[in-house]
């Protein structure tokens, strides 16, 4: 059982990720401030003395606040993630990304929920028994990108050597940012998500005996949602043209994650393209 109060700033958006448990209880009382909810694509506003519970979230769900809110949490179980427990000055930074470049903010969320099904999918092969660490890694993944400059971020068309090298800065930085508020495995996981098995990744060359499954499960996730999702200058990949291309390059992305993918994508477990 864990209680907790949670205050959200006006405007922070929030997302609960599913429990790992399907007998999961999770209860929420509005304390103060307003919360709205999007449901099946709806939207649910709660008020003050307003509650709710959910039982087995089955997929994430997005909360907003237009009022600073705050939120008293019941939960039948240990709650491995709430977005809300992130660090205000993280959570702020996100919003800035978002800002700065909506395509880095979906893409976030959208490698998040790619990585919270993978995981679930290989969690045999994982030393972690929870996706904490994976999740918080894969929602802030690219927050070193707001060191680059606007003109190289929504450059369409190619980089030149120059422009590159600085985009290729972004997952240091990411480790920098992420380094006073997390742990080591999150900052690591963060940090390798361009890392190729093949050692031919950045930023660090890293080769197969660096990578974590959850590492590899992150790179996956990340090109994946790269391959499939439009960017202005970019061919955009059915996900199942983007799945073959991955499984095409065993030496650098693991064939279990990429089999893994392969089978979400059948399942169309993440919903329609
Ligand atoms: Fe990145």
């Amino acid at each position: 059982m864990e209680i907790m109060t949670q205050p959200i700033r006006a405007g922070v958006p929030v997302w609960l990720l599913p429990a790992g448990d399907k007998n999961t209880i999770e209860f929420f009382f509005v304390h103060t401030g307003e919360l709205e909810i999007v449901l099946d694509g709806n939207v649910v506003t709660f008020g003050p003395g307003d509650s709710f519970y959910i039982k087995g979230l089955g997929q994430e769900l997005s909360l907003k606040t237009n009022k600073d809110s705050v939120l008293l949490y019941v939960s039948s179980s240990l709650v491995y993630e709430t977005s809300a427990d992130f660090n205000t000055e993280l959570t702020r930074l996100v919003v800035q990304i978002n800002d700065k470049d909506n395509y880095t903010f979906r893409h976030s969320r959208n490698v998040l929920r790619y990585s919270i099904k993978l995981f679930e999918r290989l969690k045999t092969y994982c030393k972690d028994d929870n996706v904490s660490n994976l999740a918080t890694a894969a929602l802030f993944h690219d927050v070193g990108k707001c060191y680059i400059p606007d003109e190289i971020l929504k450059k369409k068309g190619r980089l030149d050597l120059a422009e590159y090298k600085k985009v290729m800065r972004h997952p240091i930085d990411t480790a920098k940012l992420l380094k006073p508020h997390f742990n080591e495995k999150v900052v690591e996981l963060a940090q390798s998500h361009h890392e190729r098995l093949d050692g031919s990744g950045y930023p660090f060359g890293l080769t197969q005996e660096d990578l974590s499954i959850e590492a590899r499960i992150l790179a996956v996730a990340d090109v994946f949602d790269a391959m499939t999702t439009e960017r202005g200058y970019n061919e955009v990949k059915s996900f199942k043209d983007a799945v073959d291309e991955i499984i095409s390059m065993p030496d650098k992305f693991d064939k279990r994650v990429a089999l893994a993918l392969a089978s979400l994508v059948e399942e169309q477990a993440f919903g329609p393209e």
